[in-house]
């Protein structure tokens, strides 16, 4: 996937067909195309976690979420005639995920207090963009790139700024003045305001991309256990397994197709998330979530 600017406009690379178009709208979740927008430089990624079931009390309506830490929201659901209690919460930034546990049960211990009778149907996870000074970016992409436009970086309040980015660049194509619009200026970039945000990012990324990548793993492939995902040493190379329930191994090269970084092994989620942008990708190596566009290698 690709971008180029034209005299009229842009054409669209996608793998199968091109596209010509005189205007254009990356809602792509995280921005696919790196430069000369940057956004990977300027947001990062959380992973929150979901439970949803029934009880026999009684339930609320509306929706509620708490204020401390951690966050945890409670809200309801439909499903034929009788109503979902549906909790999420727990997130932590992805690709960090040494410590984070069985999150789906420590949920589930948190409703039971309150729903003794809790009985969990579904679980899942959902991954969410936030800017460094946690305001979306809605507006133009770039300075350099007229004409093409970018909605990103919801801070998990994707509902209600997908109405608002749709309304700001439909009134920029036609137009016409927006009094949100400056508030979500795109092409900001000022988060020294956010010091403590982009000193983590950093780190994190130098780790990932640098320290991370030339250390040799003490680990062996006789330590991996069923259901464990680890990065080994394999005849001097490093390699991504994981041993699922028949004890079958399946192998990756433990590099995020993004920009390079070294991936984490997500134990909840069964998956290989990127600590510097937050790609995912399954067992196997099959890409989940961007900012990357391609799988890793399968080895
Ligand atoms: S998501 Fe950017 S390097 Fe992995």
């Amino acid at each position: 996937m690709d971008v180029k600017k034209e005299e009229d406009g842009y054409r669209i690379f996608t793998d199968t067909n091109t596209i010509h178009a005189k205007y254009v709208i990356m809602a792509s979740r995280y921005p696919i195309i790196n430069a000369p927008g940057f956004y990977f430089l300027k947001m990062y990624q959380q992973t929150s976690y979901l439970i949803a079931g029934e009880v026999t009390e009684e339930l609320f309506s509306g929706m509620y979420i708490n204020s401390e830490k951690p966050t945890i929201s409670f809200r309801t659901a439909k499903q034929g005639n009788s109503r979902l209690l549906i909790v999420g919460g727990l997130d932590h930034k992805t690709g960090t995920n040494e410590t984070i546990g069985d999150r789906y049960k420590e949920l589930e211990n948190i409703v039971k207090k309150q729903y003794p009778s809790f009985k969990r149907k579904y679980q899942w996870s959902a991954e969410d963009c936030i800017s460094v000074d946690k305001i979306p970016y809605i507006g133009e992409y770039s300075s350099v790139m007229p004409n093409m436009y970018v909605a990103t970086g919801y801070k998990k309040w994707g509902m209600t700024f997908c109405y608002l980015a749709a309304k700001i660049i439909t009134d920029k194509i036609m137009k016409k003045e927006n009094e949100y619009e400056e508030v979500f200026t795109s092409t900001r970039f000022e988060p020294i305001k956010n010091k403590e945000e982009v000193k983590n990012m950093l780190k994190e990324v130098t780790y990932s991309l640098a320290i991370k990548r030339l250390a040799i793993p003490e680990e062996t492939l006789k330590e991996i256990k069923v259901g464990e995902g680890k990065i080994i040493e394999w005849e001097g190379k490093k390699v991504g397994v994981y041993c699922d329930e028949r004890k079958e191994l399946h192998m990756i090269e433990p590099i995020c197709a993004h920009l390079g970084c070294e991936l984490s092994f997500n134990s909840v989620e069964k998956t290989w998330d990127c600590p510097c942008h937050g790609s995912r990708y399954s067992y196997d190596g099959i890409l989940i979530e961007s900012p990357s566009v391609k799988d890793v290698h399968k080895l």
